[in-house]
């Protein structure tokens, strides 16, 4: 097994997929309208301590369990529990990963829809001209159209799938590699053309003073949730590639150069966002939608406007398309473990994904007010639940794993530094990484 395993062809490209899995929708799309709701700067500032304390050490943790048992993330569970002599049990936390992505994966690709929605809107000169309301109004219709919505959310699952089957994902990882340069660079421009809008001053204030009366329980959760989930961490997706990764390569540096990269990706979209939401009087906390009616406001400023967005919407197409592909790569994994071929198990996964993805896209229509737990509606639930309590259990169950079950040897050779590199992240996992989520878990509980 070891040896059939293919290695990443280089130090880089393992990062590749790790950033291409890292970056999209919750960067964009996701951080900004739960940081909105969360009041700002205080939940800005927890969830930058989270990556820190909690995502950096446990994304590392994950992808040392993948490369030191280079099969699929039940497999490697498997194999280094019975290394240490302990529970077979721990394989099961590879299907609770597989669940977790595929609860992930139905509403991202559902959001991922509203992108091809807004860049086909974009390429036909629909923002010219718009007010923020008519932006806002337009996009509340494109809501209440569940068919355009379905449609658009099957033309992005089938493009994920398609990837997945043909197993091509390190095609479009380079090309990712060309264009991420681009999409930082639009964002850059973004957040520079901010600086010179009214509500400029407002939002810098608002996203980096923190009120920390403003911190709650609740607050807590969302930003560890978030935390895992920009990160990836949490659903054994990155273990999964993790199997891949070079013998050679720091683990530790690799982890840290995405994390920079993903919350650098965030911050400038949260300073173009929120720079148009206090210059137009919006509601920062009005939710999902708040990045899809700001963002054609902010392009609609810069010259040839119109063409920026068609572009900025091409480039999240393509990062939201990277992480798809590692949301459904874990569940593929796991049918095809059950013996399905690759090409039927991704059949199967694409039509399971669609279909729930079609319970979220009700929901902003004819299933709005069906609540189906903690009075949330399909939507409501499934991107809340599995990024804000799966991931992070999941995360703590492969922390403990990682830390406290595995063989010292195998786990230290796995992460790639010397012994006191070792214990430092040893340390760090077992003292502050395992029980700050069981605190913030148990807060949330309570
Ligand atoms: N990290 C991705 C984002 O920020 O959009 C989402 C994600 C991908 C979450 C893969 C979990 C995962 F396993
Ligand atoms: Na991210």
């Amino acid at each position: 097994m070891n040896e059939t395993l293919e290695r990443w062809s280089s130090r880089r490209a393992f990062i590749l997929a790790v950033t291409g899995a890292a970056v999209g929708l919750g960067n964009i799309w996701r951080f900004p309208y739960i940081t909105g709701e969360n009041g700002g700067a205080a939940f800005l500032m927890l969830y930058v301590a989270f990556v820190v304390l909690l995502g950096v050490p446990v994304m590392m943790a994950e992808i040392l369990v993948g490369r030191a048992g280079r099969r699929s993330p039940m497999q490697s569970l498997a194999y280094l529990a019975s290394a240490a002599s302990a529970s077979g049990h721990w394989r099961w936390l590879g299907l609770f990963g597989a669940l977790t992505v595929f609860c992930i994966l139905s509403f991202y690709s559902v959001v991922s829809g509203w992108s091809i929605e807004f860049l086909s809107q974009s390429l036909r000169g629909e923002f010219v001209g718009r007010s923020a309301q008519e932006i806002g109004a337009g996009f509340d219709a494109f809501l209440a159209n569940p068919a355009r919505m379905a449609v658009n959310h099957s033309l992005f699952l089938l493009m994920t799938m398609l990837v997945v089957a043909g197993g091509v994902a390190k095609g479009l990882e380079r090309l990712n590699n060309v264009l991420m340069p681009l999409l930082y660079l639009l964002l850059l421009v973004l957040a520079g053309h901010a600086a010179t809008t009214s509500g400029f001053t407002t939002a810098l204030a608002w996203l980096f003073t923190p009120d920390l009366s403003a911190v709650s329980p609740m607050v807590l959760v969302h930003a560890m949730g978030h935390a895992f989930f920009t990160l990836a961490v949490g659903a054994c997706a990155l273990m999964a590639y993790g199997a891949y990764m070079p013998d050679q390569q720091s683990l530790p540096r690799a982890a840290a150069s995405v994390a920079v990269l993903d919350v650098g990706v965030a911050l400038l979209a949260g300073i173009a966002i929120f720079s148009v939401v206090f210059s137009q009087g919006m509601d920062p906390g009005q939710g999902p939608g708040l990045m899809f009616v700001t963002l054609p406001v902010a392009f609609a400023d810069l010259p040839f406007g119109a063409f920026w967005l068609s572009l900025f919407f091409l480039l999240l197409l393509l990062a939201t398309w990277t992480s798809s592909i590692n949301l459904a790569e874990p569940i593929v994994a796991t049918l095809q473990g059950w013996g399905l071929g690759r090409g039927r198990a991704t059949a199967v996964v694409g039509l399971a994904v669609w279909a729930l993805g079609l319970l979220s896209v009700l929901s902003f229509s004819t299933m709005a007010d069906v609540e189906v737990l903690f009075g949330m509606n399909v939507f409501a639930l499934v991107s809340t639940i599995p990024p804000e309590i799966f991931l992070p259990v999941g995360g703590l169950l492969i922390a403990i794993f990682a830390a406290w079950v595995m063989p010292e040897t195998i786990a230290r050779h796995a992460l790639g530094v010397g012994p006191g590199g070792f214990r430092l992240w040893r340390n760090l996992v077992r003292w502050v990484s395992i029980p700050l989520t069981l605190v913030v878990l148990g807060s949330g509980l309570l």
